[in-house]
């Protein structure tokens, strides 16, 4: 083969790679769909009935179990509390709840089961389950809209069973797996 045939030979070979790799990223790009599955009516609000529907999506959500400390140290999953770490708080603090207790946050889990141990929560509303369950909005708004808000916390978290808090269902809907946050 002579000089000049190699380059034509390696400037095809670079071309047939170039489109090759244009046509996986353009052409055939990943599927971006997801079957659809039907979830139970009684399981829309749970967070175990979608484990077998959606396994993938339900093993990330998983992970937000992980109360292991935050590699950068800002926020993480670890239930600390800010008024043991930094006493000064009680004094900022002073006259809010968050002087009685205030913890870092933990994945969305533990939403549930964090609120209800609350040292806040005497006297709080039915508000505050607003971004912590789709009971919320799937019972209580859909039965009489906002009136839920302003009864007590207790009587509005009572009904709601452990596997009902933060879910699947609080970002999407259970019948399209549409965002709807
Ligand atoms: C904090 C909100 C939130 C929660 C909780 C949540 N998701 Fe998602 N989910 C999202 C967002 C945001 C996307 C990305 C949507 C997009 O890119 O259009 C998404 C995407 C998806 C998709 C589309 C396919 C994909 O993987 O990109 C499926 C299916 C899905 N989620 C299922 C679930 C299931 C099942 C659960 C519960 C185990 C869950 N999600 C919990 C916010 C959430």
């Amino acid at each position: 083969m002579s000089k000049m045939q190699k380059c034509i030979a390696g400037a095809l070979v670079l071309c047939v790679a170039f489109f090759g790799l244009m046509f996986a990223r353009v052409i055939a790009k990943p599927a971006t769909k997801f079957e659809l599955a039907q979830i139970p009516e009684d399981q829309k609000l749970t967070r175990m009935g979608y484990a077998k529907a959606y396994p993938l999506q339900f093993e990330s959500f998983k992970m937000t179990m992980d109360t292991s400390p935050s590699p950068t140290k800002y926020g993480g999953a670890d239930a600390y509390s800010h008024l043991t770490e930094q006493p000064e708080q009680i004094e900022l603090f002073k006259g809010y709840k968050f002087s009685i207790q205030y913890d870092d946050d933990r994945g969305h889990w533990y939403a549930g089961v964090d609120q209800l141990n609350s040292k806040r929560i005497p006297g709080q509303l039915g508000s505050c389950i607003v971004c912590k369950s789709s009971y919320m909005y799937d019972v209580y708004f859909k039965q009489s809209g906002w009136d839920f808000a302003s009864k007590p916390f207790d009587e509005i978290a009572a009904p709601i069973k452990e596997d009902e808090w933060f879910g699947c269902s609080s970002c999407h809907d259970p019948d399209t797996m549409k965002l709807r946050i």
